[in-house]
């Protein structure tokens, strides 16, 4: 691992993802004695920036990404696919999940990571809080969570210099997206649900349409969501006055059968 540099890369709409990425990068980088450079690619015009990574075989890099139906989030798959070439770099693939099941999602990323010419010499699926309810996992990761993460951090620093490939189990199967279930089973089809304004709440601030990460919500009138909506809920958790939420059937009763059936601590899995 001699005079490597450490690059960390997250899609973070509401924080999870980027909490871990940045204490994965730090660690490293003070266990290795090296520089860091940290940059997040969820906001559009940070893609335009962010996605044009060309590495070599003296960086590592650590990609974090959220699990969406149990796979990456298929409108940020071709930033990742397009803007990070490994070339040699070694990587650790990270994905944070909401307490169901991360599924394909980290399998999808080592093999994303490793068709751009990296070497994936760790991985990790981290359990965090559901971003649809705080009933699921709520605040995690935790202290505890952590220490596990930082523990991670440091295993990843020794596997840089492993030679044989790294085995994720069954993880390495990638399978097809999940399909999202209301309370009676159903499937739940809230693709083109969009978030909702109250306008007695709202204060017209725009928080949601800056921290939109499909640039959808239209920031000189927040009430117009003309774009794609990827529910990941940063317009909502940003929002001072509770004024944005969902009102669509099926994506209430997706939200009260996960609420129903995983809240069970899931377990994180590292793999080094
Ligand atoms: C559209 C969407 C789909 C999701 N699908 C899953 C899933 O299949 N399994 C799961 O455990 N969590 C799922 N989650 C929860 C997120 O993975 C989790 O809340 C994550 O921490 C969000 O990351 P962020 O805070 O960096 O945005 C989903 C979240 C969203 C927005």
């Amino acid at each position: 691992m001699a005079n490597k540099k450490v690059w960390v890369r997250t899609f973070s709409p509401t924080g999870n993802a980027y909490k871990i990425a940045a204490r994965v990068g730090l660690r490293m980088s003070v266990s290795m004695a090296c520089g860091l450079d940290f940059d997040e690619f969820t906001l559009p015009q940070e893609r335009e920036e962010s996605c044009k990574l060309s590495l070599g075989e003296k960086d590592h890099l650590v990609m974090v990404l959220p699990v969406y139906a149990g796979r990456l989030p298929n409108k940020i798959l071709p930033w990742v696919r397009e803007g990070f070439k490994g070339q040699g770099a070694t990587a650790t693939a990270i994905v944070t999940f909401g307490n169901r099941n991360c599924d394909s999602a980290l399998g999808e990323l080592k093999q994303e990571l490793e068709a751009n010419g990296f070497r994936v010499t760790s991985a990790a699926a981290i359990v965090s809080e559901h971003v649809f309810s705080d009933k699921l996992a709520k605040g995690r990761p935790d202290a505890i969570d952590m220490q596990s993460i930082d523990k991670f951090a440091l295993d990843s620093v020794t596997a840089i210099d492993r030679t044989d490939a790294l085995d994720i189990g069954s993880r390495a199967e990638v399978g097809p997206y999940y399909v999202p279930k209301k309370m009676d089973g159903e499937p739940a089809k809230f693709l083109k649900a969009k978030p909702l304004r109250d306008d007695g709440k709202c204060t017209r601030c725009s928080q949601c349409a800056m921290v939109c990460p499909m640039g959808s919500i239209k920031k000189e009138d927040t009430s117009v969501v003309e774009g794609v909506c990827i529910k990941c809920q940063a317009c909502i958790k940003v929002c001072p006055n509770g004024a944005r939420y969902f009102d669509d059937e099926d994506f209430l009763s997706h939200r009260d059968m996960l609420i129903e059936n995983f809240t069970r601590p899931a377990d994180n899995e590292f793999y080094i």
